[in-house]
């Protein structure tokens, strides 16, 4: 069954036509690695799918229903975001909030969750990525990669069908990486829904059930399990894999 599924998506900053198109469908279950250059617009197209960054056309379902993203309302907005999580490169915790109050906050405001409950969820995701014991510690005082897995623990928390994560590890070092990959390898463990935009490609290449290699703003070239990596069909996508796996 898909979860999401666009179609035709387009988004442009100014005169740049940064998204040309896309089309992607992600069923329940899968975890989906977008892979490209820089600049090729993996971030754009995450932030759109998530409403962080309004798409100017193209049709999103989800769960099914579909929106034209030209004239999406804000109450569908917020009702897909709802059911969603996001896992950004730089972590964006609250810096003057702790962990817990950083992994509850989606709970208690949007969700209206009463706080103990919210309490209980947290501990429960803090402790899945194994940062329980520092509840009460502020962000400054963490690692890096103890920083990311407090929020993906805030993603876990809302309970989504799918999260977005872009560049989990991307400003780690290869210690923390480890760390913050081995967390996500539970969540595909469990079933969860994901797509990752990655530069870990032995990793992307383990978890994948779908890949997807992007280039100027276009899908260049898609294919599922380890097919992809081991056999590309396009000549860019060979070279990109080639450079990146050196
Ligand atoms: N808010 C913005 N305003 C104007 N241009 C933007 C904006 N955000 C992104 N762009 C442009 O869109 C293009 C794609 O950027 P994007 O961040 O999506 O690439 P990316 O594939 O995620 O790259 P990277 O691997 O470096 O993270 C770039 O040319 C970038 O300069
Ligand atoms: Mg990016």
């Amino acid at each position: 069954m898909a979860i999401l599924e666009i179609k035709n998506l387009t988004k442009s900053f100014g005169d740049n036509e940064i998204l040309k198109g896309i089309d992607l469908q992600v069923n329940k279950g899968d975890v989906v690695s977008i892979l490209g250059p820089s600049g090729s617009g993996k971030t754009t197209l995450l932030r759109c799918i998530n409403f962080l960054e309004k798409p100017d056309s193209g049709i999103l379902s989800f769960d099914g229903i579909d929106h034209d993203l030209s004239q999406i309302t804000k109450n569908d907005i917020a009702a897909i975001r709802k059911k969603t999580g996001f896992v950004f490169q730089s972590y964006n915790l609250f810096a003057n909030k702790t962990v817990l109050e950083n992994v509850t906050l989606g709970l208690t405001s949007a969700r209206k969750v009463p706080k103990k409950e919210a309490i209980e969820k947290a501990m429960d995701v803090l402790k899945k990525v194994g940062m329980d014991e520092k509840a009460n510690q502020y962000p400054s005082q963490l690692s890096g990669g103890q920083q990311q897995r407090v929020g993906i623990a805030r993603a876990l928390a809302t309970d989504p069908e799918i999260i977005y994560f872009d560049e989990p590890t991307s400003a780690l070092d290869p210690q923390l990486t480890a760390e913050v990959l081995e967390v996500m390898r539970t969540l595909v463990d469990d079933g969860m829904t994901m797509i990752v935009v990655t530069h870990e490609m032995s990793f992307a290449k383990e978890v994948s059930s779908h890949a997807v290699f992007m280039a100027d703003g276009v899908i260049v070239e898609e294919g599922f399990g380890k097919e992809f990596f081991e056999n590309p069909k396009q000549a860019r996508t060979r070279e990109f894999l080639r450079l990146a796996t050196n």
